[in-house]
């Protein structure tokens, strides 16, 4: 840890990583989670395929990264949590410190996501748990190269995520355990652990990715995969679809909640932001696309509806495990790897209310952990409870948006389509319109073209765009439709 450069005034120094690429890969692996694997090809075969991706991919690159600069620069130059940072670039802006506001907005919204996405964290400790026995059932018949859940009929291989949202306590028992992984690495503090997991298990887990996709290819319905996925039907790009997708990019990229900000503080010494911004965007958006082209053959092999819906992942992804040779241990090393993205995910979901505690509060890092940790935790299990006990509740029943969607899927919903578009476009207008320009040269290293190309896309097209799909998704009436 490079932490004597942190020194602020008369507080114990701040933490910070050890190098630019730790920076780096802690920014990959937050953003490589279940965003990828779970939330992407869930929306994609919701919203109909093509036109959604493309227009995703294009939120990406026009509207995502220039925000992944400007939430690195804030968090870099600020030094401090969300709020705090805010408030620092405000000051040396000569502008009103009441920014932090958003910062605020971000931390709020930074819990709620942490509380839905431990719940979905568990059901993938559950398919490690699941194909973890049957891969000692292999060991111990003596063919460790079998496939896996060997003879189990599709409707038992589908059955199971019916099982699992039946049982309000076995969801709560993996809840638990991840909430409490991702709590006592969060109340350790950025450290080395972080990182090394990051270092060590990401590229593993791009690898078996891959392979996995190249199987999946080869036994699965590929070219229907590729139409469903790129052949845009531009017709079924609504107002909703866009703002969903949108809200998916930004999700993806951890963007408006402050989640860059808060990791960006931790950045010591000099970063040139740009190149570092266009790994994290091709990183997280090629795990996507590989998710998705892993996922739509097997679900056009075996007929399941790609709008199934989020148990989507989870009822195809076994049956190719089920075919190949080696299944039982690729599967279970396949759910292994999922897991540490989404560990490395949600540390950085926690990391953010966090950070506000201890800066805003004045909290002590295990204090502010327990409190946030604790309240997510029970919030998360809200959401789980909405699957069995609770099913009929509908939190914004009220708006037409929400009237259908159970606990976890109102709380996904809201954030991803009103939070978050929200936080990037007052991180846009911020960073674009009010923060100093030579802070903003100096702070991202961009120069030249880079620079006046980002500061359009920043200053214009971000709060433009943002604000347009934000508005018409949300009140479809506006555009008469
Ligand atoms: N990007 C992560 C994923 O795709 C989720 C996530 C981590 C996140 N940190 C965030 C989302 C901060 C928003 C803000 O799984």
């Amino acid at each position: 840890m490079v932490a004597s450069s942190g020194l602020a005034e008369g507080k114990t120094p701040r933490e910070g990583w050890s190098s630019r690429s730790a920076f780096i890969l802690a920014a990959v692996g937050a953003a490589v989670g279940l965003g990828n694997l779970w939330r992407f090809p869930t929306l994609a075969g919701e919203n109909g395929g093509g036109a959604f991706v493309l227009f995703y991919v294009g939120c990406v690159f026009l509207l995502g990264l220039p925000l992944v600069v400007s939430e690195i620069f804030i968090g870099r130059t600020g030094q401090d949590d969300a709020a705090g940072s805010i408030r620092k670039v405000a000051e040396k802006s000569g502008v009103s410190k009441a920014w932090a506001g958003f910062g605020l907005l971000g931390v709020i919204a930074a819990f709620l996501i942490l509380s839905f996405y431990s719940v979905v964290a568990g059901w993938v400790l559950y398919y490690v748990g699941v194909l973890g026995g049957d891969f000692l059932g292999a060991i111990g018949s003596g063919d460790l190269f079998r496939g896996a859940l060997p003879g189990e009929s599709q409707e038992m291989i589908q059955g199971r995520m019916g099982d699992l949202f039946a049982n309000p306590w076995l969801l709560l028992a993996m809840h638990a355990i991840f909430m409490g992984v991702t709590f006592t690495i969060v109340a350790r503090g950025i450290g080395s652990g972080i990182e090394t997991a990051a270092t060590v298990l990401m590229p593993m887990f791009f690898i078996l990715l891959v392979g996995i996709t190249i199987y999946g290819a080869f036994v699965g319905n590929l070219t229907e995969a590729v139409a469903f996925l790129f052949t845009p039907d531009w017709s079924k790009l609504t107002p909703q679809v866009m703002n969903t997708a949108l809200g998916q990019a930004l999700f993806s990229l951890s963007l408006g909640v402050a989640g860059l900000i808060t990791y960006g503080s931790y950045i010591k010494g000099s970063a040139g932001l740009g190149p570092t911004s266009v790994t994290i965007a091709f990183a997280d958006t090629g795990v996507a696309l590989i998710a998705g082209l892993m996922i739509f053959p097997i679900v056009f092999a075996v007929g399941l509806d790609p709008a199934a819906g989020p148990t989507l992942v989870f009822q195809t992804l076994p049956f190719a495990f089920q075919t190949m040779p080696a299944g039982a241990l690729i599967g279970f090393l396949f759910f292994v790897l999922v897991l540490v993205a989404a560990v490395t995910s949600s540390i950085s979901l926690l990391e953010v209310p966090v950070a506000w505690g201890i800066g805003e509060m004045g909290w002590s890092r295990p204090k502010s952990t327990m409190i946030f940790g604790g309240s997510a935790f029970l919030v998360g299990v809200a959401c789980l409870l909405g699957y069995n006990v609770w099913s009929d509740v509908r939190l914004l029943g009220f708006w037409s948006l929400f009237a259908e969607t159970d606990i976890l899927d109102t709380i996904d919903g809201f954030t991803g389509k009103v939070m978050l578009p929200l936080g990037a476009f007052f991180t846009a207008i911020f960073v674009g319109w009010r923060a100093d320009r030579k802070l903003v040269e100096e702070m991202t290293g961009l120069s030249g073209f880079w620079l006046s190309l980002w500061r359009f896309l920043i200053a214009w097209l971000c709060p433009l765009a943002v604000g347009f799909i934000l508005v018409t998704g949300l009140f479809p009436e506006i555009l008469g439709s």
